[in-house]
């Protein structure tokens, strides 16, 4: 009985040998008979438990013989019957050629940017808070000490809304300020990152869309000097560790005092070249305690809370580490642009 078996599988083996295989039809037919759920060595397994068990592992090294005949057999045909074909456009599809390189995806580079500050922060306590884009004009400007008739206004130019003095698209991040403020009592840490608008002229050097990262912290006892060294932890960890930061005297409306703060150039360390404009500052972020007004107005005690703020601009910080001299490229999604920071 034993040895019946065994003649049956091995002129399968020769079948798969001889078949001849001319078309794609004929290659098919011999998959299914061959390699197919239904193929013709199946039946035999059920007869595994005749054989004796000292020739079981022969039968079973036997079978795998087939299996692999026929794939081998079948892989070869499979290429060597789509060797002369075409492809739709009628050209003669070459198999030895390389595939198709996979291109990589990747962040970009405000995202790159945004993600690194938000890291920065958070290790030292921060939460991100976001917000909205549409905002009403309290949030953005009465808030934060820009009552209606005030001068200060002018220095942010508003997109209202159609129909609306109320409701515009908001100007700076700082209106997150007002949001968190207002749905919570200190202790309040936290960074919001996000797009602004402003109603400017498109050049190289503004956009009417751009980032920005707001900073707050409220708490009792909150000074100039524990913002100094937040900012001077931020400078380090962003650009390096022997940055150093100067604050110089500014003015905001929602700040008092205010200062803009600059960063020992990262570019020539202080040797001087075209991105600090040779005087080895950069101008980086505005910053300052938060007016006792913007707290009052947001419903916090100022008696009892101090409390400061910065902001800074995401697309300035971009073109400078990537040397990028025209702000429009970050917004139009060019992928050869783009395709430029795959390793940020
Ligand atoms: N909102 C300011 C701007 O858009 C930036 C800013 C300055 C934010 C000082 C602040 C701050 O929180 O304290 O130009």
């Amino acid at each position: 009985m034993s040895q019946e078996i065994f003649d049956k599988v091995k002129d399968i083996l020769k079948d798969i040998e001889n078949t001849a295989v001319q078309s794609k039809d004929e290659l098919e037919q011999f998959r299914i008979k061959f390699l197919g759920t239904k193929n013709v060595v199946k039946p035999l397994f059920s007869e595994i438990k005749n054989i004796a068990n000292d020739r079981k592992k022969e039968f079973g090294q036997l079978i795998n013989e087939v299996k692999q005949t026929a794939e081998s057999k079948f892989n070869n045909l499979k290429i060597s019957l789509a060797e002369g074909e075409e492809d739709a456009a009628g050209a003669e599809i070459d198999l030895t050629a390389p595939g198709a390189p996979m291109t990589l995806g990747a962040r970009h580079p405000i995202s790159v940017i945004m993600n690194r500050i938000i890291d920065i922060f958070e290790r030292i306590g921060f939460t991100v808070a976001e917000d909205r884009e549409i905002e009403d004009d309290w949030h953005n400007f009465t808030a934060m000490n820009t009552p209606d008739d005030h001068p200060a206004r002018d220095m942010q130019d508003t997109f209202y809304l159609m129909n609306s003095t109320e409701m515009l698209l908001r100007t700076h991040t700082s209106s997150v300020q007002a949001r968190v403020m207002k749905a919570k009592q200190p202790p309040i840490r936290i960074i919001a990152p996000g797009r602004v608008y402003r109603n400017e002229t498109i050049s190289a050097r503004a956009h009417c869309q751009f980032h920005q990262v707001e900073g707050l912290y409220v708490d009792e006892g909150v000074s100039f000097a524990d913002l100094k060294q937040t900012l001077d932890y931020f400078a380090k960890e962003m650009f390096s560790q022997d940055t150093k930061i100067r604050l110089r005297p500014s003015y905001f409306p929602f700040t008092e005092p205010s200062a803009e703060m600059d960063v020992s150039c990262f570019i020539c360390e202080g040797k001087g070249c075209n991105v600090c404009k040779y005087t080895s500052w950069v101008e980086i972020l505005g910053c300052g305690m938060v007016d006792p007004a913007v707290l009052e107005n947001c419903g916090i005690d100022s008696k009892k809370y101090t409390g400061f703020a910065f902001g800074m601009g995401i697309e300035r910080q971009a073109m400078l580490k990537y040397r990028v001299d025209d702000i429009r490229l970050f917004f139009e999604n060019d992928v050869r642009f783009l395709k430029q920071f795959t390793s940020a």
